[in-house]
């Protein structure tokens, strides 16, 4: 069906200018872009902005530490960070920087309209303060003992040791990480934002289905905890926009982050006569979407939102949250290589084959999304250059050599071609939904019935028989066309291989070419459009990205399942026999309100009971555990933690997320019994 165009404005997060593009960023960009090629293919006005997020603390001690000027810092990264997007074909119409006049603007517009609608109020607070470097501390440059059960060099907001949560200014031992001394406490007049007044907006904007529901019920707990009043000041000396009316004072990075989404757009307004206002508009009819990670929801989805309608502005259409990048099952890592830049990737494998793996994974669900390299290989080359270009190279030959280079006037399977161009709406609304798995799984079950096909006709036999001419004519040019349909439904994904083909083809595809066909047309000499992934190139890639770091922290929770580093240095038999593993029956589960990722179980032992916070919540809901047998360490020494004595831990496996496994002896097995 032909759609009305549509007016859509698209957002990816803004990476941070004090660092590399990564995999992880990639998967955001790619999933954004391929979005966005799909409703431009779809004849949507639909336009694209990023850029980088050059404000902040790090990115001020990081230019100190290049001794440049952040201004010079952020200047060099942007350019860098737009080069590896381009690199990988990410079009976005403007890639900018928060640091711009048009941002500043903006950021005080907001502000001063916040204000005077009574949004803003001010309280001084008290803070640690570094009295070296005559600075304020954020959590993040602070370490000491966590106040909690004790553990040395901690963060400033949370301990790796017991999952604790905490304010600096509560830490034993407390230093300064940019200086090393003891910080001191000082007041300080901070400006408030005041959510709370945006509590019933925002709960409405949820339920409009702004947001996948699976984060709309994360967000819920934040409302019954009770929204706060967000802190959106620092003080110099600080990188970022001073706030108008108060020197010194500056806009938290947060603040004008978001509205760079705003800046961005404004800048190619201006350049290219487009109507910034009738996207921003509060009775705007544009759409508007922000790609981002599920560790920035709670920016996207309370602080913004309630910014935008403070200030008249409209609020967000939806926003698209995804999960993070893990790389063969476990966390990126810089020690195992897996922690890849983006230029890194780059430098030795094509980023069509990221953009497709990427693309082959992803829905519209939160979930992480998994790089493992074999599959990568594997996928790759079967899918792409055993199925969709081999469609192609089976054919062309022979319509080069022995048909002048020309495509028959009729084809030999109409009803074939017609399945392919049947297939259109369904494959699109795979794509509009972001469901690109989907999407990629149903092209490939057609390059699966192209190539059944072009076996079963087999044009290198019927080519050698003089009264087969025409039908090997016919059945390659049905190939061609077949081809060129899956290749147009590729094109939001694989857009330099359509484009190769487009040459091929001597032809150009939108959506709406797959409706037709090929005929008496034609092409070009084929040239091979994709190379096979090579192992060697992947492994020289992994090489390349080890860095050599100090000896690995111990485990980030002692409670949780090993699931985040697969290989860890051996232990001799000795060592594993001194632990003690028991059947135990689960004789109550249920979540820990404060924790992510923690349930609390009661594990009966047969005679004992313990009480254990295993890091299983991804994976279980606690009323599918009661009454199962699974195996613990009944010999851990008790550790003290936030919510209460963990005492012992559950065996679990597996990559995360809901891939995560405990032990499941059988029924016969008795609680209390040792494993052996
Ligand atoms: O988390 C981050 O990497 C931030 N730089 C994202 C900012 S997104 C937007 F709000 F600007
Ligand atoms: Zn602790």
């Amino acid at each position: 069906m032909p759609q009305q165009p549509r007016k859509i404005l698209v957002t990816s997060a803004l990476p941070y200018a004090n660092g590399s593009i990564h995999l992880g960023h990639l998967l955001e960009h790619i999933q954004t872009d391929i979005w966005t090629r799909f409703q431009r293919m779809r004849g949507h006005e639909c336009y694209s902005v990023c850029a980088d997020d050059a404000h902040g603390t790090p990115v001020m001690l990081k230019a100190q530490e290049l001794g440049i000027t952040p201004e010079e810092m952020v200047t060099r990264t942007r350019a860098e960070h737009h080069q590896d997007l381009l690199d990988f074909h990410i079009d976005y119409n403007n890639y900018y920087v928060t640091h711009s006049e048009e941002n500043k603007q903006l950021s005080e517009l907001i502000y001063n309209r916040l204000k005077e609608g009574g949004y803003i109020s001010t309280r001084t607070i008290s803070q640690l303060f570094d009295p070296e470097k005559q600075m304020f501390l954020p959590d993040r440059f602070v370490k000491g003992d966590c106040p909690s059960c004790g553990a040395e060099d901690q963060n400033g907001d949370s301990c790796d040791v017991c999952s604790a949560t905490y304010s600096p200014t509560e830490m034993k031992n407390p230093r300064s990480v940019v200086s090393g001394a003891t910080p001191i406490l000082k007041d300080s007049e901070h400006y408030f934002f005041d959510l709370p007044q945006f509590e019933e907006m925002l709960k409405g904007w949820l339920r409009s289905g702004a947001i996948q529901e699976e984060m709309a019920n994360k967000l819920q707990e934040w409302f019954e905890d009770g929204l706060q009043q967000w802190d959106i000041s620092r003080d110099a000396p600080y990188f970022g926009f001073e706030i108008p009316g108060a020197p010194n004072k500056f806009f938290y990075v947060w603040v004008d982050a978001p509205v760079g989404y705003m800046a961005s757009f404004k800048n190619f307004c201006d350049n290219n006569g487009v109507n910034f206002d009738s996207f921003w508009n509060k009775d705007s009819d544009a759409e508007l979407y922000h790609f981002i990670g599920k560790d920035i929801t709670y920016f996207h989805c309370l602080f913004w939102p309630a910014m935008l309608e403070g200030a008249g502005f409209r609020k967000p259409t939806g926003v698209n949250v995804h999960g993070f990048v893990t790389v063969n099952g476990a966390k990126m890592s810089k020690s195992r290589g897996t922690f890849i830049k983006g230029r890194t990737y780059l430098n030795h494998l094509n980023p069509e084959y990221l953009r497709y793996y990427f693309a082959s994974k992803l829905g519209d669900s939160v979930t992480d999304i998994d790089l493992n390299f074999e599959d990568f290989t594997q996928k790759v080359n079967s899918d792409l250059v055993g199925k969709v270009v081999n469609i192609a190279s089976r054919c062309a030959s022979f319509i080069t050599k022995k048909f002048n280079g020309k495509l028959s006037d009729s084809i030999e399977n109409p009803a074939l071609l017609a399945e392919f161009q049947q297939a259109s709406e369904s494959i699109a609304e795979s794509f509009e939904k972001r469901q690109y798995n989907r999407a990629i799984r149903d092209i490939m079950a057609l390059a699966d019935k192209a190539n059944q096909y072009i076996d079963a006709q087999a044009p290198w036999v019927t080519i050698k028989d003089g009264t087969k001419q025409e039908l090997t004519h016919q059945v390659c040019s049905l190939g061609i066309n077949l081809f060129r349909v899956l290749v147009t439904y590729l094109k939001p994904v694989l857009p330099k291989l359509a484009e190769q083909a487009e040459a091929f083809l001597n032809d150009s595809l939108s959506w709406d070419s797959a409706q037709t066909e090929l005929k008496g047309h034609g092409i070009e000499k084929f040239k091979a459009l994709m190379q096979r992934v090579e192992i060697d190139k992947v492994n020289a890639m992994v090489e390349d990205s080890k860095e050599s770091l100090a000896p690995a922290k111990p485990a980030a929770d002692p409670n949780s399942p090993l699931v985040k580093d697969p290989i860890a240095d051996t232990i001799s038999f000795d060592d594993f026999a001194k632990v003690d593993l028991r059947i135990a029956r689960i004789a109550k589960a249920e979540h820990v309100k404060e924790a992510d990722k923690l349930l609390r179980l009661e594990l009966d032992l047969g005679g004992e009971t313990r009480q254990v916070f295993a890091g299983i919540k991804s994976a279980y809901q606690p009323e599918d555990l009661i009454g199962k047998h699974t195996v613990m360490v009944a010999n851990l020494a008790p550790r003290k933690m936030r919510f209460g004595l963990s005492e012992g831990m559950v065996l679990a496996a597996g990559p995360g997320g809901k891939d995560l496994w405990i032990l499941e002896p059988h029924a016969g097995a008795q609680p209390g019994m040792k494993v052996k």
